[in-house]
């Protein structure tokens, strides 16, 4: 519980200071099909600061209460549903085990929220998200607004917790960075597994269950996203989910996958011939791609940005599609003009934590790119995928998609990348898909 103990106090220093109080809501329970619910996944912003990943939850963090700093939020005990759905902490058990000033049943946060909100100076508060959670806070300034008549005043500034609680997440401290790794590792693991598994003739779901197995039986909770798994030109969409096409002789199949751990994501793209060898025009197109993320790579450190290594990426992609006639003219006109786009369409990198697009501003002021710091984990991602049809690309690279996609830590000294344990260079994985 220590490192969500200093999170808090960390924000709380903040909050003192600012006259400020924060509110953060549980993630809703959402139902997929009739009364059958998708796995439950706390918010990331609650679980980082508590712990506590049961629904119907939630924490206000308080710089002006006298006694109540952070007050917990959770279901009451109910014997009868837990014998349905599992203990429940409980609202006696909740302040020892999360180590809160106080914890109330959830059915007082409509009473309790105004009455924590009165002469606060500032609120900070994600609105926008769930309607009925924006219904819930403003119902509940406005109760704290109609009382102004009684000597007390109501924050006048709510405050996106970007500027915030975000500020934090986007540097990771210790037990983040450590949770992180672990889940680059099982990751890797996961990916290797299927590199091995895939052979012509098989289906792309019988790799997508070699990453789920190795991440459930290595103790991930589950997929940080809907895994990618694009063989032929399905790998050239960009968010390809189906996993359903056989694999052909001669097809690559490009996998985009990680798992969560302990509520920490990691995300891995890796491309690979399915028979095990690739032809001469995948070979060209990977070679592109690898030396486009190698490059990223070596400009990864801190006080460059997310800007500047995305910019060597495309000089680098430009001059590979020049080098193989993907492209043709002058090198600085199709840099200006990003003609690289028609085949390269996304960025190289987003941060990457508790989300697998991880909170945090790219951009501190309009259009002025935040210098990476040591603790940043970014990917490094860059693609390029050639329509199977039209006459953008001559016959032989048509349809042929490759993504090479790593974890990269910002250190004192420059980087580390998390995702090493899977191969990359051709020879390597070649030698991976042989097993
Ligand atoms: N798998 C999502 C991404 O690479 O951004
Ligand atoms: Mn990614
Ligand atoms: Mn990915």
């Amino acid at each position: 519980m220590e490192p969500f103990a200093s999170r808090r106090r960390a924000l709380l220093e903040r909050l003192v200071r600012e006259r400020a109080v924060a509110f953060f809501r549980s993630a809703p329970e959402l139902l997929r099909n009739a009364d059958t619910e998708h796995d439950y996944r706390q918010d990331s912003d609650l679980y980082y600061l508590t712990g506590l990943d049961e629904p119907d939850s939630a924490l206000i963090l308080s710089g002006i209460h006298p006694e109540h700093r952070s007050v917990l939020f959770v279901r009451p005990r109910d014997p009868e549903r837990e014998i349905w759905v599992g203990a429940r902490v409980g609202v006696d058990d909740a302040p020892k085990r999360f180590g809160v000033d106080v914890a109330y049943s959830v059915a007082e946060l409509g009473a309790k929220l105004p009455e924590h909100l009165q002469n606060a100076r500032r609120l900070i508060a994600r609105l926008g998200r769930e309607p009925s959670q924006d219904r819930e806070l403003l119902g509940a300034l406005e109760t704290t607004r109609g009382r102004s008549r009684t000597g007390t005043t109501w924050p006048t500034e709510i405050v996106d917790p970007v500027a915030v609680v975000h500020e934090m997440r986007l540097v990771k401290d210790d037990v983040e960075i450590e949770t992180t790794r672990a889940a680059a590792r099982i990751s890797a693991e996961g990916h290797l597994r299927a590199m091995r598994e895939a052979a012509p003739g098989k289906r792309e779901f019988e790799l997508e269950a070699a990453l789920s197995f190795v991440f459930r039986s290595r103790g991930a909770a589950r997929h940080a996203f809907q895994p990618i798994v694009a063989s032929g030109p399905n790998a050239t969409v960009l968010h390809y989910v189906r996993n359903d096409r056989t694999l052909l002789d001669g097809d690559l199949v490009l996998v985009d996958a990680g798992c969560e751990l302990d509520y920490y994501a990691a995300d891995i793209s890796r491309t690979f011939p399915a028979n095990g060898r690739f032809s001469p025009a995948q070979r060209r197109i990977y070679e592109i791609v690898l030396a486009a993320q190698l490059a990223a790579i070596e400009a990864t450190r801190p006080g460059t940005t997310v800007d500047a290594i995305h910019q060597r990426v495309c000089e680098v992609i430009a001059d590979g599609l020049l080098d193989c006639g993907l492209l043709t003219g002058a090198r600085a006109e199709i840099l200006e003009k990003q003609l690289y786009k028609r085949f390269f369409p996304h960025r190289t990198s987003h941060w990457l934590g508790m989300d697998v697009h991880d909170v945090g501003r790219y951009y501190v002021e309009p259009h002025v790119n935040r210098p990476l710091a040591p603790g940043m984990i970014l990917t490094i991602e860059p693609g390029l995928y050639i329509p199977t049809t039209g006459d953008l690309a001559r016959e032989e690279f048509r349809g042929i998609g490759v993504r090479i996609e790593d974890d990269v830590l910002v250190t004192p000294a420059g980087n580390e990348v998390l995702t090493g344990g899977v191969p990359k260079s051709i020879d390597d994985v070649e030698a991976a898909c042989r097993g």
